[in-house]
């Protein structure tokens, strides 16, 4: 056993007494560029009901996908820094499109641990019998050479066929989900594929959970639809464990709810969506 003088043996006592007091009660800041990442954020929350989590929603500047790579960047360390001025411990990236055009500058720019949205690909390409895989996306994914060579690396010996979906996260952000315009937007989207015998689709922008239940009424129950908000928490899990950043203390966390561009309107439709009352401040 190597020898320690006292100073040493009182400065381990103090780091483990300190290590067992820490409740790693800071806050998980998670963020899109409008209400599609609270389908992340609502499955993190059941699965990790101890943490505290912080939602962003980035509205006034939606949709990302047709914006810039190197705006998106600006968004996107402007907001990561705001949740590092609240000790946030970790950030979520809730959004495709952020993930591929800014998480790798991001990760080089910051020290907490950093998750992002990587759409489901490999899964989808081994369970898929006709081997004809769709991947929906937004514009500016599917332009993104990060997510043109995670697409070429997962597909496997299968086809994977990229569709961008231009309008459809404004759909859903103007809460018009169910609407036949939406219907005729996805069906218009939708029919080339399954004409083309694809039969899973993988939902590559985090809006699109929210119109899972169109895409299954217009492809039918033979095609299997794929999301990410599973394979992302468990992620964080992962992470939170690895940097010892689980929240220990016994208390149900909160979640707070921020909007760049507040309305009365927008609150309503984060309640609608998150199932459950809710405060939605401004941002910043
Ligand atoms: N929810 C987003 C994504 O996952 C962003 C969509 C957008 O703002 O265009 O890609």
């Amino acid at each position: 056993m190597p020898t320690q003088n006292k100073a040493d043996i009182k400065s381990t006592i103090s780091t483990l007494k300190s290590e067992l007091q820490a409740t790693n009660d800071e806050p998980i800041g998670i963020f899109d560029s409008g209400v599609g990442g609270l389908s992340i954020a609502q499955c993190i929350n059941q699965q990790l009901p101890n943490e505290n989590l912080l939602y962003v929603a980035d509205t006034l500047h939606a949709p990302y996908g047709e914006k810039s790579a190197e705006f998106i960047q600006q968004r996107v360390n402007e907001i990561a820094q705001w949740f590092i001025k609240r000790k946030a411990k970790a950030i979520v990236v809730a959004c495709n499109t952020a993930t591929v055009n800014a998480i790798d500058q991001l990760r080089k720019n910051i020290s907490i641990p950093v998750i992002g949205v990587e759409p489901a690909i490999k899964p989808a390409a081994n369970l898929s019998k006709n081997k004809k895989v769709a991947i929906l996306v937004t514009k500016a994914t599917a332009e993104n050479q990060r997510f043109l060579a995670l697409v070429t690396q997962y597909s496997n010996n299968s086809e994977v066929i990229i569709q961008p979906c231009p309008g459809l996260v404004e759909l859903i952000e103007q809460d018009m989900k169910n609407s036949p315009e939406c219907k005729l937007m996805l069906t218009t989207y939708l029919m080339p594929l399954l004409e083309k015998g694809v039969d899973t689709i993988v939902l590559g922008c985090t809006h699109y959970p929210l119109v899972k239940n169109l895409i299954g009424e217009i492809c039918g129950d033979s095609v299997m639809v794929m999301e990410t908000a599973q394979p992302v928490t468990e992620q964080l899990q992962r992470q939170l464990a690895l940097h010892k950043l689980v929240n220990l203390s016994n208390n149900l966390g909160t979640t707070t709810f921020y909007s760049s561009k507040y309305s009365p309107t927008q609150r309503a439709l984060f309640t609608h969506i998150w199932q459950g009352p809710l405060i939605l401040n401004s941002y910043p």
